[in-house]
């Protein structure tokens, strides 16, 4: 289909939805696919209102040191309300070349223009590897595709704010969900905003020592298990073929948390939890272990197996 015919159908359709997402999800949905077929998976038009962009910025706690990348980018406004409210630089990406010399343009009229830049492009195709911060407005199979894209170009501690679609079996890190007067022409609606923080990779076997002494732990090694499912951990340590299960383990981008009870003797019984707190770099990881008796240790880690 030529694209002057493909541009104009979309616009018809955003046109016929605009600003009634929400109520006409289901019929989105079939636009959204019908479209999909015959060019790249597409989401029509249809702004974020303003209080609700405030809100994707201000959960991600952006600020001047960010890059706010927007997929999907349409009028401009969460890049240019990042740069104008919060000091950050960044851009977007839209299909349509219509609505990315409008955004220049906006980004122009508010002054904005040297730290923020807008460029015709799929999604799927978009260079983000700059980005600290990555915010939707996309229809679910979109949010859903663009998943793994994120997650192989974006740094672990990136942030991604996606407005009224969550990812699939990824557990939001913080979600809002509040009122948004500007919604369905006017008259107002619901807009949930889901904040998830890019985790570093962690998935594997590594070898626990404990450094400093502690009358209530056996200093190691320990063999600490993890398994990873984005943010959350399955994590156990190891030693003397017992197995010490953690609990609360998670990441927030390339830090790491987990407690547990430890022996005190190889083999033996737990004694006190343990809150183990640290940072990850690659194969390594560094930290600090605390217990409710005012006991603090020093923990590292390396990576024996990546299974
Ligand atoms: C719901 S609007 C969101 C606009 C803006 N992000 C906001 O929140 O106000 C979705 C935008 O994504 C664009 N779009 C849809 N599919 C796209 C794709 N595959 N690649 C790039 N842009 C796309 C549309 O042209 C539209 O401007």
């Amino acid at each position: 289909m030529p694209s002057a015919l493909r541009d104009g159908r979309r616009r018809r359709v955003a046109l016929a939805l605009a600003g009634s997402w929400a109520g006409a999800l289901p019929l989105v949905l079939v636009a959204g696919r019908a479209l999909a077929q015959d060019d790249k998976p597409f989401s029509p038009f249809i702004t974020t209102p303003n209080n609700t962009v405030m809100r994707m910025l201000s959960i991600a706690t952006v600020g001047k040191d960010d890059h706010v990348i927007d997929l999907g980018s349409g009028d401009g406004r969460i890049p240019i309300t990042a740069a104008l409210k919060f000091g950050a630089s960044g851009g977007g990406v839209d299909l349509d070349a219509k609505l990315v010399e409008v955004s220049n343009r906006n980004a122009a009229e508010a002054g904005v223009a040297s730290r923020v830049r807008f460029e015709r492009g799929d999604v799927f195709a978009a260079d983000v590897r700059k980005a600290t911060v990555v915010t939707l407005y996309m229809l679910p199979p979109i949010v859903q595709g663009l998943k793994p894209v994120l997650l192989r170009q974006l740094r672990p501690g990136s942030r991604i704010v996606s407005h009224d679609f969550p990812f699939d079996g990824w557990q939001a890190d913080a979600t809002e969900t509040f009122f948004a007067p500007e919604k369905n022409n006017g008259r107002g609606g619901e807009s949930t905003v889901f904040l998830y923080v890019v985790p570093v990779e962690v998935h594997g076997r590594w070898t626990l020592t404990i450094t400093g002494n502690s009358p209530d732990m056996l200093p190691g090694p320990f063999e600490l298990r993890l398994q990873q499912s984005n943010q959350l951990l399955d994590a156990e340590l190891n030693v003397a073929r017992q197995v010490y299960a953690a609990r609360d383990a998670r990441l927030a981008g390339d830090r790491v948390r987990f407690t547990t009870a430890l022996p005190v003797e190889a083999g033996g019984p737990p004694r006190v939890p343990w809150q183990f707190s640290g940072r990850v770099d690659g194969e390594t990881m560094t930290g600090i272990a605390r217990n409710d008796r005012g006991g603090e240790v020093r923990w590292q880690a390396r990576r024996t197996a990546r299974r």
